[in-house]
């Protein structure tokens, strides 16, 4: 078991699937030029299911596996299918885009997946393609409604922008209750190479949450499972659905922060905003390696994982790392 020298102990992984995405959301992509990480760079899936053996046998209880989006990837539904078979114990989560899911939604289930975490940062048919770059609205809101359809649990992300989707609280809460969601408000996160990120269109979690309890009654919830993540939720009168409230970057969660990450080039990082990768494919792909060695990489990345980062007081230009959120996987 992973714990450091803080006493966090890290039981949950995010495994991007591949930096390629069909959406180049203004918060997440440069938006004139970028480059994908080349083919032979990216861990394969064998790759992949023997990372989460290693992650297992150091105490890894949840999966998320992310991107760019996991669903651009080729056969990617099978290898979940395969992790569900192998872990069938392991609580394997996905978050997407949801623009390829409307028909494979029985696949999903088959494979052992029964909640879906989905960004959608607007309401409107034009505004999404403002932000996305791509006429995809009537796709992400189908896979929706498919997850519902066939009993998938659905929560819905949405980077919180000032100036381009504050007008659309009411909406979203609507959206909430209506459909029996749980909608969360990303702060948008100063990340990655020419981020588009700046004060003014920066939109406080407290504001967010001061906003909805004039619109209507909240009750603060209390997410009870280990492995939750770091939204705070509250539950709207007169419906099943919540709103909740991600503070990525106003009040963070270091403190109790349960996770490593993968990218899909095979780099581990111990804090989302730290650029300190450690190097796990060159060792999948020494012929020689052993489970061992793995697990000294992440015993040796645990040790060295940082206790906290200040986002906005640490730095005055805005942005904290060079990689994409695309390459990290979010
Ligand atoms: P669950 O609560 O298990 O559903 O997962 P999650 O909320 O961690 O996953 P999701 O992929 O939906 O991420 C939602 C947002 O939270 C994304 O913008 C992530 O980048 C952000 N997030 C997740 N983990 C961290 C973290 O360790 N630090 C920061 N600052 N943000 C995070
Ligand atoms: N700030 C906040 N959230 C972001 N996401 C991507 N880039 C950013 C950013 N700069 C969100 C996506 C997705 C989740 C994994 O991360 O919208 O919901
Ligand atoms: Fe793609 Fe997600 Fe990045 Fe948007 S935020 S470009 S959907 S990876």
């Amino acid at each position: 078991m992973l714990i450091d020298s803080h006493g966090r102990k890290v039981s949950y992984l995010r495994l991007s699937i591949t930096d390629r995405c069909n959406l180049r959301c203004l918060y997440c992509r440069p938006q004139d030029e970028w480059t994908f990480i080349p083919h032979e760079q990216i861990l394969s899936f064998e790759e992949m299911a023997e990372l989460v053996d290693v992650a297992r046998q150091a105490g890894v209880e949840k999966v998320r596996l992310t991107g760019g989006e996991p669903f651009a990837r080729k056969d990617f539904i099978p290898f979940v299918g395969r992790l569900h078979v192998k872990y069938p114990d392991l609580d394997l989560r996905i978050t997407t885009n949801g623009t390829l899911l409307a028909d494979r939604v029985d696949e999903l289930r088959e494979a052992g997946i029964s909640c879906l975490n989905i960004s959608l940062d607007t309401l409107q048919r034009k505004k999404f393609e403002e932000i996305t770059k791509i006429d995809a609205y009537d796709q992400v809101r189908a896979g929706i409604d498919a997850c519902l359809k066939g009993g998938l649990r659905v929560k819905v992300n949405v980077v919180a922008l000032k100036g381009i989707n504050d007008d659309e609280l009411p909406g979203f809460v609507d959206f909430a209750r209506d459909n029996g969601v749980d909608v969360r408000f990303i702060e948008f996160m100063p990340i990655g190479y020419q981020s588009r990120w700046s004060r003014d269109n920066y939109w406080p979690a407290e504001e967010i949450i001061s906003k909805v309890e004039k619109l209507v009654p909240l009750e603060e919830v209390l997410v009870a499972s280990r492995n939750s993540g770091p939204a705070r939720m509250y539950g709207i009168s007169g419906g099943s659905g919540r709103i909740g409230v991600i503070s990525a970057v106003s009040n963070h969660f270091c403190e109790s922060c349960n996770r490593f990450r993968v990218t899909s080039d095979g780099k581990l990082r111990t804090c989302l905003f730290s650029d300190r990768e450690y190097d796990v494919r060159s060792i999948l792909r020494d012929p020689g390696h052993t489970m061992q060695d793995m697990l000294d990489l992440f015993a040796r990345a645990n040790a060295e994982k940082p206790m906290g980062y200040r986002l906005l007081q640490e730095r005055e230009h805005n942005q904290v790392c060079d990689r994409t959120m695309t390459a990290i996987g979010g």
